[in-house]
């Protein structure tokens, strides 16, 4: 029987679609900045190479699966007079076959991924750069402590040089995740969990939660930038160094508003305040991203966030102090030249 016209072409348009669907899938899986399949570290290496011997193996049986369905269907397909096909019920050499075979299929898979499990659970050699992660409702809070610095949302490491990783959460179950260096790993209260990775290329790597932690949890995200060691020494030295802030009026404005306001309660500022509820501000305007990665750290970003923070980013923890027009450009302005 034919097939009517029209739905001949319905196929085709189909069939053109599902191409076009899967073959974009795959591109923005290459070229996506959070993709998993280009990893750079030692880390990422690993989970990916483990992730495609199970596809090649995995493609291989169900290519050899199929074409033996195809087999048989066509070969004992039904014909006028043709005998029932020989039964193999029972047949030992086959029963045995098919079952060791499955046995080496996990083999294949099994040891591989039990080596990497106990791979990237090492302890961190004694010359690890150690990295104190907090995850907080949302943002990232990231400590030197070997090196006297708190930062947030903007994670600086040197190429080549292990990483270890502390993870701590205050208040809700998070997950660290950099999908080109590693992860995840879950971040959990009264915990500290370890993930240790080596970056091999310098560049910017974007980093998110992915454990749902809230309502602001596909917030929650920043900026992984892995250095050049002597671009990572600089980094340090200004991280170490008291802020640079500026003389101009409206910032000086911005000083007195924020030494004035509830902002010292939640906030540092080294030499100016203590607070530990929100991010260290002490070098602010050297952070390209505000609010966890969400917007560029710009003037008119910052007012606007100062002004009404739960406008900006559903559920943030940080309250309206009623900052408006005037004041929240003042403390912006004050904010940003804290380099
Ligand atoms: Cu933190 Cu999701």
């Amino acid at each position: 029987m034919r097939m009517p016209r029209s739905s001949s072409v319905r196929t085709v348009v189909l069939l053109a679609g599902v191409l076009l669907l899967a073959t974009s899938c795959g591109w923005s899986l290459w070229d996506n900045p959070m993709t998993t399949v280009r990893p750079q570290s030692d880390f990422g290496r690993a989970i990916d190479g483990l992730f495609m011997l199970i596809s090649w193996t995995t493609l291989v049986i169900f290519i050899a699966v199929e074409a033996a369905l195809l087999f048989v269907c066509w070969r004992f397909r039904d014909r006028p007079g043709a005998p029932i096909p020989k039964q193999i019920h029972g047949h030992t050499a086959l029963e045995l076959s098919w079952t060791v075979a499955f046995a080496v299929v996990l083999l294949i898979i099994g040891i591989p991924t039990i080596k990497i499990i106990f791979k990237t659970q090492e302890a961190p050699a004694a010359t690890a750069l150690r990295v104190e992660v907090a995850g907080k409702q949302w943002w990232w809070e990231f400590k030197y402590p070997g090196l006297n610095i708190a930062t947030a949302n903007e994670l600086h490491l040197p190429v080549g040089q292990a990483v270890a990783f502390h993870l701590n959460a205050p208040d809700v179950i998070h997950s660290f995740w950099i999908p080109r260096l590693g992860g995840k790993r879950d971040v959990v209260p009264h915990r500290v969990n370890q993930l240790v990775l080596t970056p091999e290329a310098v560049g910017e790597y974007p980093g998110q939660c992915a454990e749902y932690c809230g309502m602001s949890h596909a917030n929650m995200r920043f900026r992984v930038i892995v250095h050049p060691k002597d671009e990572f020494d600089r980094w340090v030295k200004s991280q170490q160094a008291p802020p640079v802030e500026s003389a101009d009026p409206l910032a000086q404005q911005g000083k007195t508003l924020f030494t004035q306001s509830a902002c010292v309660g939640c906030h540092t500022i080294t030499g100016i305040s203590g607070g530990q509820v929100g991010p260290n501000l002490t070098h602010f305007g050297s952070r390209a991203s505000l609010a966890a990665n969400m917007m560029a750290n710009t003037p008119d970003n910052v007012a606007r966030w100062v002004e009404n923070p739960e406008h900006m980013k559903p559920g943030a923890r940080m309250p309206n102090l009623g900052m408006k027009g005037e004041q929240s450009k003042a403390l912006a302005a004050y904010l940003l030249s804290l380099k």
